[in-house]
């Protein structure tokens, strides 16, 4: 069953330029991969709500991670404390745990927000982790003394060399793919799931990625947002059917 919720803002706060965490006062029972549909104002206008992932969750609270790109998130970062967010969720697939004890997780850019709350739930289940984090810039590696703090082992890269390794974060994570005996899980740009998902496959590991795309109902009715897949479906709906999805089924361009 769809549930809308009216929840209270109880923080907005700029976490880089152009990156806020929004903090909502009640939770909602989502678990770590789901999102929720924000409306970001009070009128149609703009009409669709905007998908956006459970940065971290528990029964008090409910955050959101995200970047400002068009109307509707900057409409959103406009939103003060004490004001309400109108939301429908938790929607879509989550990150499912496995009987192994290590998990591998690669986060590329804004792909990170959901892995936050992987990672928490990862370490209450006692898995030893490994965190890949890669973005532009060390600007743009948001809040990562608070991923460091919840991985056993903590590794960054950049584009530019400007923190960690100047390196594509699949070429770091590599040789943990290779010789752990780890699930692996995987959220950012659409190349990076592809290359993670080739080295999960070569190597025999078991993964599962967070897809993107561009989302209208969010609710499984419009079709706007299916994706290929392998077998006899062809196509499956990032909303419903995702946005996690076992790697070995997704078709990557
Ligand atoms: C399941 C899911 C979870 C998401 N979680 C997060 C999250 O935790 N944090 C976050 O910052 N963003 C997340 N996104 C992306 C977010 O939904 C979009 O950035 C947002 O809808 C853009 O709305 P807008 O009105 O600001 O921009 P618009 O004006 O709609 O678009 C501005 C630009 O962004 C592009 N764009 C819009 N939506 C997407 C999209 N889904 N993928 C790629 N490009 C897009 C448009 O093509 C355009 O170039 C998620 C998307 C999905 C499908
Ligand atoms: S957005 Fe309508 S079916 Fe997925």
């Amino acid at each position: 069953m769809l549930k809308l919720h009216t929840l209270k803002i109880i923080k907005q706060e700029p976490v880089a330029p152009g990156y806020q965490r929004l903090t909502l006062a009640r939770g909602i029972a989502a678990q770590a991969g789901q999102f929720v549909q924000v409306r970001a104002s009070e009128t149609f206008d703009p009409f669709l709500r905007r998908p956006i992932s459970v940065h971290d969750a528990a029964e008090d609270r409910l955050v959101l991670l995200y970047r400002t790109v068009g109307r509707g998130t900057a409409l959103l970062a406009a939103k003060k404390a004490g004001e309400t967010l109108d939301l429908l969720g938790p929607l879509g697939s989550s990150f499912p745990l496995t009987d192994r004890a290590q998990a591998v997780v690669v986060a590329g850019g804004i792909g990170a927000a959901p892995l936050y709350y992987l990672l928490r739930t990862l370490k209450r289940a006692g898995k030893q982790v490994s965190f890949f984090y890669g973005a532009r810039t060390e600007a743009e590696l948001l809040l990562r003394e608070e991923y460091r703090a919840l991985a056993t082992n903590y590794s960054e890269a950049t584009d530019d060399g400007s923190a960690g390794s100047r390196a594509l974060v699949t070429d770091l994570a590599a040789p943990a793919i290779a010789s752990l005996d780890a699930t692996v899980y995987a959220c950012g740009p659409s190349p990076m799931l592809k290359e993670v998902a080739r080295l999960a496959d070569y190597y025999g590991r078991s993964c599962f990625v967070s897809l993107e795309a561009q989302l209208a109902c969010g609710v499984g009715a419009c079709l706007g947002c299916v994706v290929p897949v392998r077998g006899q479906e062809k196509y499956r709906r990032v909303c419903v059917d995702g946005p996690v999805f076992a790697a070995g089924e997704v078709f990557f361009c």
